[in-house]
């Protein structure tokens, strides 16, 4: 079944949040590198990379349902984070946003009984779930340590990226 034009059209929108988001991540990335957190930005980076996939992965099912995928210009990412804990929580309330973003694709598909949309989204919604989880434990983590024990949370950390299964 063909794309709706308005469907189509937020599907595009979605791509552009999720390079957003890519980016957030990766100004991110480079702040914990300057704080000497080469864990947190590794990590960070490969958060970047997955927001990357996840706009691939839209722009995919867009061509593959006969629409058109369109780019739009991005906003400047927040920088000039006052701590790591400021980071963390930036990026958990990105994915919680994100996961409101998909829920709004959701709805929309289920308004247009656009059964190929929802099926596609299920995978994005369940990714929501980890993401959130991921940041929100990382987030407690963080604050337990404190700022200046952040290296014993990279040790754990490096320990969780050793068994992460790869992103799909
Ligand atoms: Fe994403
Ligand atoms: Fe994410």
């Amino acid at each position: 079944m063909m794309l709706s034009d308005s469907m189509n059209k937020a599907l595009n929108g979605q791509i552009a949040n999720e390079l957003f988001a890519s980016m957030t991540y990766r100004q991110m990335a480079f702040e914990f590198d300057v704080m000497g957190l080469k864990v947190f930005a590794a990590k960070f980076q490969s958060q970047a990379d997955e927001e990357h996939d996840h706009a691939m992965r839209i722009a995919k099912y867009i061509l593959d349902s006969g629409g058109n995928v369109e780019l739009s210009a991005l906003d400047k990412p927040q920088s000039g984070y006052k701590s790591a804990q400021a980071m963390v929580e930036a990026a958990l309330a990105s994915e919680i946003k994100v996961s409101k973003q998909i829920y709004g694709l959701m709805d929309q598909a289920e308004s247009e009984k656009d059964h190929s949309t929802r099926s596609f989204l299920k995978w994005f919604i369940d990714e929501q779930v980890e993401e959130v989880s991921t940041m929100s434990d990382l987030l407690q983590l963080v604050k337990m340590a404190g700022e200046s024990n952040l290296v014993l949370v990279e040790q754990r950390l490096h320990e969780l990226m050793k068994t992460e299964t790869p992103a799909e």
